[in-house]
């Protein structure tokens, strides 16, 4: 008996002191990775339709010791059979199970700036992964992406670039669209295209693109019938058009809606929608902010039914912060779709942690006033779209964490008012594998927690050490860096038209007395931005211009404050790295060197950043950093006019130790 209790208690011991083992993982399961196959799941539970439910639809309960789908359709079964999968490793699955959901947003869909040639613009995470030059379908990709698709909500997918190459309308092309289309389609997707305006002309030798053209029409006419004869359920297009250089309508003296309603006419008898992008602004405009307004607001009301006006969710172009863009608050008979950008242009491409949840949650709930109090933008928007950040790397998006974003875009479709927090508790638990002899409650502490720390605090960070206190568009040609010296050629595309430092002061004038801008936001709004007493301190000098000494509410000037904020990102990013240092036992050796590497790349370029803006800045100040912060590395001359070396795809490339390699273009 004695030598049984010495012998279990020694066990005990030896359990309680064992180390964690890690399990292998390389961040191709993405959100999947922990969670038991779908069709195993499908098999343990009795499926239902109930017509009472919305098509998209589930309920998942139990009942006399069995487990139960209602659903609405096959794709309502879908989305339940995926919500039990994830209440599975959530651990709210247990027996007594009673769940549903229905999607807020009718269409959910994925924007694909993939081209022809296989390059993505924007991308980030290799070549397309529609692989378009290859002799056959990706067809094993296409399943494992809709599978990733609809187990987070996702619908719909617009395959090719907005910046559409008329090719995609070809006979050749419909047909390999239309094989990829039969495998979405499984998963619940619909196919969506973007075109270029101009694609009767280059197709079919047409004289022009006068959407009032008879001729023009019919083409369109005969396009869709062509597409719905090889796809019935195709979606429909999305549209670039009089767009940085984009032909379109207004080319013909019509409107963006002539334009809209044409392809909307030729599309309408199928069901098919037109997204008519609001990403509209001329290079001689005062302020690019103002334009989307300028030339939608007079439309409202004239577009068709089965059109949506798609809009950034910010005024400028996904900068790392922005207010919400006031098209939301103003059109009031035009159907509007969100806009938000997975691919982190602007936040450090596929090397940088930046967790959107927290940027989306802020602008979805942003308040609109557009019928008064309590109208948040995500109820002014009818559907929602992300441009995605996927290519062929094996994890699909170039970083275990830019994978959140993915993962963060999809819920959110599916529920706007879920919270950034608890997406990201979501992502961690279904995307890290608990470490063998680990409990699920020591997991947690100890590594789920710190992770998603870590996701709640990134955009905060790289608003920080990018472009702090409504800062904008700093970044040079690749939009990889800062290059807040450049003033030269278009000038609503040189950072100097944004920040427009002089000895003075620094910031936007979007003031009544300005280029009043904040008149394109409902009251409230639009006195509080107008006004410094109530303009928030992060949107400050989106609104304001104002001189170096101003005092802000910490009692610092702005200048230090300034100084601070980089700072600040920069200690946050080492404190990101110190946490990530701490994971190293609970982490598959592959993710947790990857993910070191790349905050430390992260930290480097954060410096750069920093050494940039605040040594050019200061060029204007001619103050001293403050005190208490880190010091300039490198002399502001020998970073003025350069920027970081790109491979072939663009790609950044940095030294052994993750500086950023530098050099004179
Ligand atoms: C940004 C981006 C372009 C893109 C454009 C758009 O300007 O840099 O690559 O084409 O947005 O959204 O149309």
């Amino acid at each position: 008996m004695r030598k049984y209790f010495i012998g279990a208690l020694a066990g005990l011991l030896a359990a309680a002191c064992a180390r964690p083992v890690p399990v292998a993982q390389d961040g191709t399961g993405l959100w999947l990775a922990a969670a038991r196959p779908y069709d195993e799941i499908l098999n343990g539970i009795h499926p239902a339709f109930n017509p009472r439910l919305a098509p998209e639809e589930y309920r998942i309960y139990d009942k006399d010791g069995e487990r139960y789908i209602d659903a609405g359709s096959e794709a309502g079964l879908r989305y339940g059979v995926y919500a039990l999968q994830r209440a599975e490793v959530l651990g709210e699955a247990g027996p007594g199970i009673d769940l549903s959901g229905k999607p807020y947003y009718d269409i959910r869909v994925l924007n694909h700036w993939d081209n022809l040639d296989d390059t993505v613009e924007r991308g980030y995470a290799g070549l397309s992964m529609w692989e378009w030059t290859a002799p056959e379908i990706p067809e094993e990709r296409i399943r494992r992406y809709g599978e990733l698709c609809a187990s987070i909500g996702l619908n719909g997918s617009v395959l090719n670039n907005v910046n559409a190459n008329p090719l995609i309308l070809d006979a050749e092309h419909i047909a390999r669209v239309a094989k990829m289309a039969d495998i979405l389609r499984e998963y619940g997707i619909k196919t969506y295209l973007s075109i270029k305006w101009t694609s009767p002309m280059t197709l079919s030798g047409l004289k022009g693109g006068d959407p009032l053209d008879p001729k023009v029409r019919q083409w369109w006419k005969d396009k869709a019938k062509e597409i719905y004869a090889a796809i019935p359920d195709f979606g429909g297009f999305l549209v670039k058009a009089n767009s940085e250089g984009q032909a379109g309508p207004q080319d013909y003296g019509r409107t963006h809606a002539d334009g809209a309603n044409m392809l909307a006419e030729a599309l309408q008898p199928y069901g098919g929608i037109v997204m008519w992008r609001a990403f509209v602004y001329s290079p001689t405009s005062p302020d690019r902010a103002n334009q989307a307004v300028e030339e939608f607001l007079p439309l409202d009301g004239q577009f068709a039914d089965n059109v949506i006006v798609q809009i950034k969710n910010g005024p400028v172009d996904f900068q790392p912060r922005e207010p919400f863009s006031p098209l939301f608050g103003r059109l009031k008979e035009t159907k509007m779709m969100m806009e938000f950008q997975i691919t982190q242009e602007y936040l450090g491409f596929s090397n940088h942690l930046a967790y959107h949840g927290t940027t989306w949650e802020e602008c979805l709930q942003a308040d609109t006033y557009r019928q008064g109090p309590g109208s948040p933008v995500y109820k002014a928007v009818n559907a929602i779209a992300g441009v995605a950040n996927t290519g062929q790397d094996p994890d699909f998006c170039g970083y275990v964490f830019a994978q959140a974003n993915w993962y963060a875009f999809g819920r959110l479709a599916w529920d706007p008012t879920l919270s950034a927090a608890q997406i990201a508790d979501e992502w961690v638990r279904q995307t890290f594998l608990k470490p063998e002899g680990m409990s699920p409650k020591a997991f947690e502490k100890k590594f789920v927690m710190p992770v998603k720390g870590i996701l709640m605090a990134s955009r905060e960070a790289v608003v920080d050490y990018e472009m702090p206190l409504g800062l904008h568009h700093l970044f040079g040609g690749t939009h990889y860096g800062p290059a807040p010296w450049e003033r030269l050629g278009r000038p609503d595309w040189t950072p100097a038209y944004y920040h427009q430092a002089d000895s003075a002061g620094i910031g936007f004038d979007r003031t009544r007395t300005g280029s009043g801008n904040v008149d394109q936001y409902n009251e409230p709004l639009a006195s509080a931005f107008n006004d410094l007493e109530t303009c928030p301190e992060n949107l400050l000098l989106w609104f304001h211009h104002l001189p170096w000494d101003y005092k802000l509410a910490s009692g610092r000037t702005l200048w230090d404050e300034i100084c601070l904020h980089y700072d600040r990102g920069i200690r946050t990013v080492d404190g990101f790295r110190a946490t990530w240092q701490g994971l190293k036992p609970y982490v598959s050796p592959a993710l947790w060197e990857e993910t070191d590497r790349k905050l430390t790349i992260q930290a480097r370029d954060a410096r750069w950043w920093r050494d940039a803006c605040v040594g050019y800045f200061q060029t204007f100040s001619g103050r001293p950093l403050p005190a208490d912060v880190e010091p300039l590395k490198t002399p502001i001359d020998s970073l003025i006019g350069r920027s970081i070396l790109s491979d072939q795809l663009g790609m950044p490339q940095h030294d052994e130790a993750g500086n950023p390699i530098i050099v004179k273009p």
